[in-house]
């Protein structure tokens, strides 16, 4: 499934308004209302709350919450009918693909089963090396099972690569991988990637699960990241 693709704003993110968001307004942005219009008032609400140094990193919005959720509809809706007869295993990657994977999951309409690996990549705090450690590995044998890697984003490509040789010696009847960001232009290796939400510009990106340093996994937006060093 190709992806959308997000185009690069000539601006840089201006930290001051990511999202349009008003301070005084806090409680504009109401997670129990994601309808008509949620997107902006969600984003500057949750942003503006962060307050002090955390809020100065978050830059312009690249995928908006409303767009997060059309989109995984329609790849939720792709999955369900691409694997009406088989017997689906999501396994998502710790922790960037915990929002996508959660709202995914809930919304295919088929039998599926979920499992989990955490993985680290040696490399510095926006570079991975390619040098991959498993952390947590999954609970079950996937050997006969049709896998579905969930993914957060595909940057160099190297954790996935890594993810695909890995998860291929255990034998499993099928496995694809199911990406919500692609940076194309970063890759370093070619890979099947069966589902992919947004293609997005050479930018850090933060928010829907994704982090710098463990930060802004929160945010119900993707944003770049404004780094301050
Ligand atoms: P890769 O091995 O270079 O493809 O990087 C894969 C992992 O690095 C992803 O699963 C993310 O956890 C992390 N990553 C890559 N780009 C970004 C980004 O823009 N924001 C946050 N995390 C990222
Ligand atoms: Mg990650």
């Amino acid at each position: 499934m190709p992806p959308e693709r997000v185009a690069d704003a000539a601006s840089d993110g201006d930290a001051s308004t990511p999202g349009g968001g008003d301070a005084s307004t806090p409680g504009g942005g109401d997670a129990s209302t994601p309808g008509g219009g949620a997107a902006s008032t969600l984003g500057g609400g949750a942003a503006s709350t962060l307050g002090g140094a955390a809020s100065s990193e978050v830059g312009e919005v690249l995928v908006a919450a409303e767009d997060l959720r059309r989109r995984v509809a329609e790849l939720a809706e792709r999955i369900s009918a691409d694997y009406a007869s088989r017997s689906l295993l999501l396994v998502g990657v710790l922790k960037g693909a915990m929002f996508f994977l959660s709202d995914l999951m809930r919304l295919i309409d088929i039998p599926v089963e979920v499992d989990f690996m955490a993985v680290a990549s040696y490399g510095s705090a926006t570079d991975s090396s390619g040098v991959v450690r498993i952390l947590k590995d999954l609970d079950a044998a996937i050997e006969g099972r049709d896998v579905l890697i969930v993914e957060d984003i595909v940057d160099s490509g190297l954790t996935l690569q890594y993810l695909l040789r890995n998860l291929g010696s255990r034998n499993p009847r099928t496995l694809e991988v199911c990406a919500l960001l692609t940076k194309p232009e970063r890759r370093k290796v070619d890979l099947p990637t069966r589902y992919v939400g947004f293609e997005i510009p050479d930018r850090f990106v933060i928010g829907y699960g994704l982090d710098y340093a463990e930060r802004h996994r929160n945010l119900p937006f993707v944003a770049a990241l404004v780094r301050h060093d």
